[in-house]
């Protein structure tokens, strides 16, 4: 019985694929922009999904296991199906729970027989259990320099998810774009048949937005910079052990992990202690990069030790008292000032080898508090951190990261403003 009903279903999945392939069309790469919530200091992406198609808000989650959004309120789609337990589409997204009845009217949510997963509110940790289903989500293609026609993705799979507090004004769920099989990137990549590949380029002004490829380059930036053209790779490094609110043992972390070996300021290494820079066998340690965190977030001593770095390189310059929830500010009248920002020392996150480093420069490790007060934009995680070094959002904007799945490497571009560009100067004009 339960196997003839999963033949039924993956035969009427395929119909509603081949049938939909003939009004979609096959593009290289999608685009979504991406706008900086001025309250909260999300990335907020819009996704037009469902039939009709209604715009969803979701706050992006780089290391996210898949899209949650709100199915509670206002869900009306004559397109969404559920993904029925032990079905492929459970398989893939690795559901190993079941609803196996739901009380109450069938609806986006409510359906008897659905796989369901924990979908998290990575920025207040809170995870909950929804349905597995998916619907159909329209997105732009991209040649790369403009935005281009729509594109069509039948079936899309997300999950139901209903911890919104803490997420920005309007916006419904998340969008993951982690290291999973149901993450954003590697539906698209497979639905397109496009490389398993994405990029990323925040704005650091919520005024204009940035961007996000799925795909391959070019990633064009105006005046016609190719933000690709200059990367520096780095292997992108596994967490055996899942950094979610709730998870089930043995899941690894969808989160991306590279290998930070040492921090250098101002080209003098910084003493820390090198065992937090490993990921040990309870999954602790290392450095990721997140989207949920607005300024990179360091273990306590970690953190003390580049304070300490950086107010020694700069201490010329007079302190004033410091804004939370930063530990070390300056008159900024007394700093001078470059294209890449403010000039103050050099940090540099080396990696593999000491050849291969990660650059931060004033743009990227200065935050304006206010007028005269600038700060280093580094914050105290504590002593009880899961991973040692989050690099969050204010450190990677106006920086390209493009993120090979297959290739298991990332590819950063270090500060844009070098090449007189930024993140917000993607054209956004539909392409004739
Ligand atoms: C951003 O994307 C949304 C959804 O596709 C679209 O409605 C909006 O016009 C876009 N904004 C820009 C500046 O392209
Ligand atoms: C689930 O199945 C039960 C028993 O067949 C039925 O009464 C109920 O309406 C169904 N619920 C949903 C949400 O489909
Ligand atoms: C370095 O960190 C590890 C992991 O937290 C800890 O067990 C060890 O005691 C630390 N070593 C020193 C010298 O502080
Ligand atoms: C910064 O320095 C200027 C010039 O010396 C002074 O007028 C201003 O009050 C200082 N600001 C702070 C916050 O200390
Ligand atoms: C932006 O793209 C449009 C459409 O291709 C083009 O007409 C326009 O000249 C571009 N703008 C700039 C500043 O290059």
């Amino acid at each position: 019985m339960a196997s003839s009903l999963h033949y039924l279903f993956l035969c009427s999945f395929l119909i509603i694929s081949s049938s939909t392939a003939q009004t979609s069309f096959r593009p290289k790469a999608l685009l979504l922009n991406v706008t900086k919530d001025p309250s909260t200091l999300q990335y907020v992406t819009r996704i037009n999904q469902r039939t009709p198609l209604v715009p969803v808000s979701l706050t992006l989650d780089l290391g996210g296991q898949f899209l949650w959004a709100n199915c509670q309120t206002g869900y009306v789609s004559s397109t969404y199906l559920p993904a029925r337990c032990r079905s492929a589409q459970c398989s893939l997204a690795k559901a190993t729970a079941c609803t196996t009845e739901c009380l109450g009217p069938p609806k986006p949510g409510c359906n008897n027989n659905t796989c369901a997963l924990m979908p998290d509110n990575s920025v207040t940790r809170v995870a909950t259990i929804g349905d597995l289903g998916s619907d159909r989500v329209a997105i732009q293609s991209t040649d790369g320099r403009n935005p281009g026609r729509v594109a069509v993705v039948p079936n899309l799979l997300f999950v139901c998810g209903s911890a919104l507090d803490g997420l920005a004004a309007g916006v419904m769920g998340m969008a993951g774009l982690g290291r999973t099989r149901i993450s954003l990137p590697s539906q698209f990549s497979s639905a397109f048949s496009f490389p398993r590949i994405f990029a990323i380029c925040l704005s650091s002004s919520s005024n204009s937005p940035g961007v996000i490829f799925f795909g391959n380059g070019p990633y064009r930036f105006l005046l016609n910079t190719e933000a690709s053209s200059n990367l520096i790779y780095t292997p992108l490094i596994k967490n055996p052990v899942s950094t979610a609110s709730a998870y089930t043992q043995g899941d690894a972390s969808s989160e991306y992990f590279i290998g930070v070996k040492s921090i250098k300021i101002n080209q003098e290494v910084v003493p820390i202690n090198k065992t937090l820079l490993t990921i040990n066998r309870e999954g602790f340690g290392g450095t990721k990069i997140s989207t949920v965190n607005p300024y990179t977030v360091l273990h306590t001593s970690i953190y003390k030790a580049i304070l300490k770095a950086f107010a020694k390189a700069l201490s010329g310059v007079p302190r004033v008292a410091s804004v939370s929830p930063f530990g070390l500010c300056f008159n900024s009248t007394s700093l001078g000032s470059t294209r890449v920002g403010p000039a103050v020392p050099q940090i540099d996150l080396v990696l593999q080898n000491k050849d291969v480093f990660w650059r931060i420069f004033g743009a990227n490790s200065m935050v304006q508090v206010s007028v005269d007060v600038l700060c280093l934009g580094f914050v105290d995680g504590g002593v009880d951190v899961r991973t040692s070094i989050v690099i969050g959002g204010h450190q990677i904007e106006d920086n390209l990261l493009q993120f090979d799945l297959a290739r298991s490497r990332l590819g950063f571009s270090s500060s844009l403003l070098f090449q007189q560009t930024t993140c917000a100067n993607f054209n956004f004009t539909l392409s004739a």
